[in-house]
């Protein structure tokens, strides 16, 4: 049995958080999509940790935790991060298990990210530059490395072929940049990354499904970033729904169970795109600084904005949400009004979908107002606790979504979580 966690938004929801707080219930933790552009912040003993690649139930000593085959990998920003936990006094080695089908990022591939960003001057998707698009495209053109792959006597041979072809990509971009400093540091890492359990991902999650353990599939991004359903082009360069999870761990649909999304209380988005509930205003700066909006990964300001129940719906339907987690909600206990985007007025006539190109459209949301709650919520432990307005606003999103709110985030803290 397969339960997952995913972003409902653009990212940044708080699925780390969540992934920590949900793994004592599982045997394995699994990333399935995704790579070191996800910024995953755990809280361990007080201390803030931040997990890009590395799946988020590492902390809990005796659960397994798999990078799956649909995760594109940085040696050298798992080796980084591997010294990051070990401080913690985690032996990450030792429930740490890596497909052999998972891709590899190489140094070429962060460059013609950078190269290809630079090139789009005012069309930027605004990627977080660690090579996610140009791996997952040598996967889909049938070129990448694998993980597998480095245990090949050839593995050397066969990196100096794809690197003439990606020299060929950077001259066209005209890229002058020197990367023999990365390829040291990525040869180094290879060589640590070759000490990791590389399994064949997919059995051996369907060998501890098939024995009754209970797997948690995790996700990176947001539904809205999702190559697929998301913002197109400004989106990332997997799938980030549930559906993702059978591509990305090798399991069939039937064995996924409950799909839980999450979703902060209010909205943010990193790098470019539309995003039609954004506040360019004193309210969206009080939001950033309140909820220390700034990204795990690259530390850019994210935008912010009021809940889109529009986006949250298409979210809902495409990830077949069983459970919505809302997060954050404690960052809203200052505002004396919320408002949540029910509908799109889209070149003025009013619409309850996603545009095909939501770029490319004027698009104007429709609010419903509610008062806030004026309450400090971080303390509390139980639904009875909560302040009526904020109970408002929850039966409000539950009449809306069809999907019900079943628990609530008030801290970062692993335990600050109220079950509705
Ligand atoms: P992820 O990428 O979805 O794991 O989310 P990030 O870690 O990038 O961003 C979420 C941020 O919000 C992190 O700094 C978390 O520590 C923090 N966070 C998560 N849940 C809550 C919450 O309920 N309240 C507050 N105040 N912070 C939270
Ligand atoms: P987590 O898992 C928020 C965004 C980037 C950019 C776009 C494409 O922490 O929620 P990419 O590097 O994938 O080519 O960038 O997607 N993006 C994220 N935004 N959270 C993330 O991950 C993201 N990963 C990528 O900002 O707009
Ligand atoms: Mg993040």
């Amino acid at each position: 049995m397969v339960d997952v966690i995913l972003g409902l938004q653009w990212g940044d929801e708080g699925k780390g958080k969540i992934v920590d707080y949900f793994a004592k219930n599982y045997d394995v933790v699994a990333r399935f999509q995704g790579g070191p552009n996800a910024g995953h912040t755990l809280y361990v003993d007080g201390k803030k940790i931040v997990l890009h690649q590395i799946p988020s139930g590492i902390f809990h000593e005796e659960k397994t935790n798999l990078i799956g085959n649909g995760v594109v990998l940085d040696a050298v920003t798992l080796k980084r991060e591997c010294e990051n936990v070990a401080a913690f006094g985690v032996d990450y080695k030792k429930n740490m298990y890596i497909s052999e089908r998972a891709h590899l990022i190489l140094p070429t591939h962060r460059a013609i990210d950078k190269a290809s960003e630079l090139s789009k001057g005012n069309e930027k998707i605004g990627s977080t530059l660690k090579g996610i698009g140009p791996a997952y495209m040598d996967k889909t053109g049938r070129n990448g490395l694998r993980v597998g792959n480095l245990l090949d006597k050839s593995f050397t041979t066969e990196y100096i072929k794809l690197r003439l072809k990606h020299q060929k990509i950077l001259e066209s971009f005209n890229f002058q940049e020197d990367i023999s400093a990365w390829e040291e540091e990525f040869f180094e890492a290879i060589e640590f990354l070759k000490e990791f359990k590389i399994v064949n991902g997919e059995y051996f999650i369907n060998d501890k499904i098939q024995k009754g353990q209970r797997v948690l599939a995790e996700g990176a991004q947001g539904s809205m970033l999702d190559v697929d359903f998301g913002t197109f082009p400004f989106v990332t360069s997997s799938s980030t729904i549930s559906a993702g999870v059978c591509t990305g761990l090798g399991v069939a649909p039937q064995k996924i169970k409950e799909v839980f999304g999450v979703s902060k209380a209010y909205c943010t988005r990193v790098g470019s795109g539309p995003f039609p509930t954004e506040l360019n205003d004193e309210t969206g700066e009080l939001i950033r600084k309140t909820g220390s909006e700034f990204g795990a990964t690259t530390g850019r300001p994210r935008r912010c904005g009021w809940i889109d129940l529009v986006a949250l719906q298409f979210a809902c339907m495409i990830n077949g949400v069983t459970q919505i987690i809302m997060t954050k909600a404690d960052i809203l206990d200052n505002l004396d009004e919320l408002k949540v985007c029910n509908s799109y007025l889209v070149n003025g006539e009013e619409k309850n979908y996603i545009p095909f190109q939501m770029n490319k459209v004027n698009i104007e949301p429709v609010y419903k107002s509610f008062e806030g709650w004026k309450t400090d919520i971080t303390a509390m432990h139980d639904f009875s606790e909560l302040p009526q307005q904020m109970k408002n606003y929850i039966d409000y999103l539950n009449t809306f979504l069809k999907v019900p709110v079943k628990y609530i985030s008030n801290g970062p803290g692993k335990e600050q979580i109220i079950i509705a």
